[in-house]
């Protein structure tokens, strides 16, 4: 899945728009995006959206409210029963956190294929357990990071530098998300671009996320996803390069190292090259 698009699950309007803005998935959102008045109504809301909606669009995922609130459970009781693709669960502080929403699911009789994402690095004791998600429960599907909680949490007056560039701490958050996702053997999906009228700011921090290994993004708005399915897409060069690379070894027979275009290529190059062709694949 490349884009993962919010939708405030208590905004009837978004909504009703939400499955044509082409995202591979949907998250009706039942935590920060809704008021603390409106708990009710986008619960009951997500929960009608997923009994009506056409299964056959985009995956439906549902973000419930943190394990610290009073409403997770609610949220779990009102939406597994309506059958979701997912669950996120956000400002997890370890691999814990994700067994817990796991066995609770378990216990709704929610079935084996419900997958559970979480939004791993919203709080300072977060980013010291990012390794501890391998193993946590077989529904885990994805780690993505928020720049915003974490800035609040440490009592930042912002988390970009005067280039627009998140500085150490938000760098830090989304380097270990990248590695406790891909440890865990998990989707690393990078966060949100939130200043959703730039859209050349959006591609090029979704270029830098997929050139480090992520493989997906989260949006907030429509016009984000066209732009977020291209660059999560493999291109015809990538494609074609990666054709090559596994052309290249298998002609040379048993052998760990090829020349290509004056390349040195060796095993962990072969190692990429069929991991994108797989991707493709899917
Ligand atoms: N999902 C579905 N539809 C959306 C949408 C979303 N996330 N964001 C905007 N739209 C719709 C609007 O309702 C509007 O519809 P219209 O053409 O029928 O009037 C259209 O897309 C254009 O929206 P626009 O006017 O450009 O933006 P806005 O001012 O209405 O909304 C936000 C801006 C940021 C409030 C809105 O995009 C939003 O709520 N995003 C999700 C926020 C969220 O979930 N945050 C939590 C995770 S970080
Ligand atoms: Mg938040």
């Amino acid at each position: 899945m490349r884009s993962f698009l919010f939708v405030p699950a208590d905004s009837e309007k978004k909504l009703s728009k939400a499955a044509s803005c082409g995202a591979d998935a949907l998250i009706l959102d039942l935590e920060d995006s809704v008021a603390l008045s409106a708990k009710d109504t986008a619960r009951t809301a997500a929960a009608a959206y997923l009994k009506t909606a056409d299964r056959t669009g985009p995956k439906l995922v549902v973000r419930i409210n943190a394990l610290d609130t009073p409403f997770w459970e609610k949220d779990l009781e009102a939406v597994i029963p309506a059958k979701p693709d997912m669950i996120v669960v956000p400002k997890t502080l370890s691999g814990d956190c994700v067994k817990k929403v796991g066995e609770h699911i378990d216990k709704l009789g929610g079935g084996e294929e419900i997958g559970i994402g979480c939004v791993a690095t919203e709080t300072a004791a977060s980013l010291f357990t990012l390794g501890t998600y391998g193993g946590s429960h077989p529904r885990l599907s994805f780690l993505t990071w928020g720049a915003e909680d974490l800035a609040a949490a440490l009592g930042a007056r912002d988390n970009k530098d005067e280039q627009g560039l998140y500085t150490g701490p938000y760098q830090l958050a989304r380097t270990l998300t990248l590695l406790g996702a891909v440890a865990a053997g998990v989707q690393p999906v990078d966060g949100v671009w939130k200043d959703f009228r730039d859209e050349k700011g959006l591609e090029a921090e979704a270029r830098a996320a997929a050139r480090d290994g992520f493989t997906g993004k989260m949006a907030i708005h429509p016009a984000q996803v066209a732009i977020i399915n291209e660059v999560f897409t493999p291109s015809d060069s990538d494609l074609a390069h990666a054709r090559a690379v596994v052309e290249a070894f298998e002609k040379a027979g048993d052998v760990g190292v090829v020349a290509l275009d004056g390349v040195m290529l060796d095993i962990p190059h072969l190692k990429q090259a069929r991991a994108l062709l797989a991707r493709a694949e899917r």
